[in-house]
């Protein structure tokens, strides 16, 4: 399974990054407003650090906006993904930058069949946003589930990229699943990494090292 980052935090993408977790970012209009500052500066720089896939939204509503704002977008670097609403005009703007050859994520997806026509419109990546449904008392992994079966039944290419994820327990979940990536707010993928026993153990081994250097001062590793 893909792990992509799910922010425009460069801080967080470069340490991630240097410890060769990532295989790609997502970006959306809010990750860009968190970070404050021109969104271009940011776009510029992920798209030059990561060389996986970059996902970089557009803003317009409507299929020309959407085409111009991808066109522009894809100028930051042949690995930019144009991420495009679920909407009607958005599913168009995807069947077009498909049959061009620019990859395209289809974000904002809540049903299996949004991930469906999407897939049929010629999506790289469908976003299905698991957290958002659990918060409203909708059960997200049952989505996942349903768009593997989907996917599988007809092989299609498109990947499921799992988008709104709360916590690590969604990360283990989907990787059961078999989806194709999960895209991880910093502080899941900070959690992922930490486990009490490990730091315990750890601690332990220091210990009796420096138990066993104070008999013996002169060795070394
Ligand atoms: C995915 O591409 C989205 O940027 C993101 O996962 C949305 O997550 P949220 O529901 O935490 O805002």
């Amino acid at each position: 399974m893909k792990i992509f980052l799910d922010t425009a935090n460069l801080k967080s993408i470069r340490k991630f990054n240097d410890m060769g977790l990532l295989d790609g970012i997502t970006t959306n209009p809010s990750l860009m407003f968190k970070e404050g500052g021109n969104p271009k500066d940011a776009m510029e720089e992920i798209t030059k650090v990561i060389k996986g896939d970059v996902s970089l939204e557009v803003v317009s509503t409507e299929y020309s906006g959407m085409m111009e704002e991808g066109k522009r977008l894809r100028q930051y670097g042949d690995n930019v993904v144009v991420k495009v609403p679920m909407t009607p005009d958005g599913l168009k703007a995807c069947k077009s930058f498909s049959s061009e050859g620019i990859p395209v994520n289809v974000t904002l997806i809540f049903s299996a069949n949004q991930a469906l026509l999407a897939a049929k419109a010629g999506a790289k990546y469908v976003s299905p946003f698991i957290g958002r449904l659990d918060d409203i008392g909708q059960d997200g992994m049952k989505l996942i589930h349903e768009i593997k079966d989907i996917f599988s039944n007809y092989n299609f290419g498109t990947q499921i990229l799992v988008a709104s994820v709360r916590h690590p327990v969604h990360v283990v979940d989907a990787a059961k699943i078999g989806a194709d990536v999960v895209t991880l707010p910093p502080a899941v993928l900070d959690k992922m990494l930490l486990h009490p026993l490990t730091k315990i153990g750890l601690d332990n081994f220091l210990t009796d090292w420096d138990k066993l250097k104070s008999v013996n001062p002169d060795i070394k590793i």
